[in-house]
């Protein structure tokens, strides 16, 4: 491959700065790798001893036989689907056996592992300050400490300095509304003794809470994680890079208190009915049942009814209530966030706010349009 094309194509010809040409000595270094395999990866025919690691997230060798047969295997099966699958489960059970952690949410990358546990933290807390230590990726609430920071909007985040708790303590004492400080627990040097203590103990007195970003070092200690080997127990984490040894996954886990900020309390989460009618016909009685057992149970509940009278894409006079009050039968019912099996057909739909692109995009929902009005 020619570079000249490349660079015509792609900025600076890379995915990611820690690629970059200028990185290696121009005319030595060769430009792309074209495969690898164990530690050893190729150019040109050359062999390399790989000390890059695929950035690091290359934990068990490239193109490991058993994660390969891992992703294959499900990849036959398919890759995406509207429901949760079973190994979200597995996988969360594994983590939180072995990290800190009580609850887990799964991301693609470290960055958004990182961005997710600001979030949290910020939501958690009600406050807004980010004191950060280290690289956190390149989403911006992050970027915009660094000289890379065009284009990115402010917000309230101030960096501090490695195994230096002084710098710690003096933004502590400048900003009174810090919701976490987030950091890599080791960078290059092991953290001084008592360092990551104080930083707990600091967090702490100020009702901060503390983010481990250990996107590097999870996977990369004797006991998984930095957090387990220096015996500091953050409130929240994000993991990444060696997680999936070369495949996009990441996530961020802490205790099911903090966690739980992430579960929906609103109206449309209060009660969750899954109503199985046979193509959109919903009898008055069932009405007069869901009404009555939500009035026993004290809850209201929030549907979103598409009025179908003439045909299902009719979804413009879509309207949203918080009573269900329509006894029409001839209305389809969506619960808000839910789907709705229609069970003797066997179709799934999506929630009612994108149902609509769904059914247009995909010709395959003759059975339902068929029912209508019937
Ligand atoms: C400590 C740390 N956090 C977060 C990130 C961002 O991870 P990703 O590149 O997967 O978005 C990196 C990436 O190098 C990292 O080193």
């Amino acid at each position: 491959m020619n570079w000249d094309r490349t660079l015509s194509l792609i900025p600076d010809g890379v995915q990611t700065m820690s690629k970059m040409p200028n990185k290696y000595v121009d005319g030595v270094y060769p430009k792309y790798i074209s495969h690898g395999k164990g530690s050893k990866v190729y150019s040109d025919g050359k062999e390399f001893i790989d000390y890059t690691c695929g950035l690091g997230a290359i934990v068990l060798g490239h193109a490991n036989e058993d994660v390969n047969q891992a992703v294959f295997s499900q990849a036959r099966k398919g890759t995406l689907f509207g429901l949760p699958h079973e190994s979200e489960t597995l996988l969360a059970e594994k983590l939180v056996e072995h990290f800190p952690m009580d609850k887990v949410r799964f991301v693609k990358t470290g960055s958004e592992a990182t961005s997710a546990a600001v979030k949290i933290a910020r939501a958690y807390t009600n406050k807004e300050t980010i004191l950060c230590c280290g690289y956190h990726g390149w989403h911006e609430w992050y970027n915009q400490t660094t000289p890379k920071n065009k284009g990115c909007s402010k917000s309230k985040v101030y960096p501090f300095n490695y195994n230096d708790i002084a710098s710690l303590r003096a933004l502590f004492r400048r900003h009174k509304d810090v919701a976490a400080v987030i950091m890599e627990p080791y960078v290059y040097d092991a953290p001084k003794e008592n360092f990551l203590d104080e930083v707990r103990r600091t967090c702490d007195q100020n009702k901060a809470l503390l983010i481990f970003d250990e996107v590097v070092t999870g996977f990369r200690t004797n006991k998984w994680c930095a957090a387990n080997e220096f015996r500091v127990k953050p409130d929240l984490m994000c993991i990444g890079k060696a997680m999936g040894n070369g495949y996009p996954i990441g996530a961020v886990g802490g205790s099911a208190k903090i966690m739980d900020v992430l579960k929906h309390k609103d109206r449309t989460y209060k009660v969750i009915f899954v109503i199985c009618m046979n193509a959109g016909r919903i009898d008055p009685v069932d009405i007069t049942l869901i009404n009555n057992f939500c009035g026993i149970i004290g809850v209201e509940y929030s549907v979103i009814i598409n009025r179908v009278s003439k045909k299902l894409m009719d979804f413009d006079s879509r309207t949203m209530i918080t009573k269900f009050t329509d006894k029409n039968p001839t209305n389809i019912l969506h619960l808000e966030m839910n789907f709705n099996v229609f069970d003797e057909d066997n179709v799934m739909l999506e929630n009612g706010d994108i149902i609509k692109e769904f059914i247009n995009a995909q010709k395959s929902f003759p059975i339902v349009t068929s029912n209508i009005g019937k």
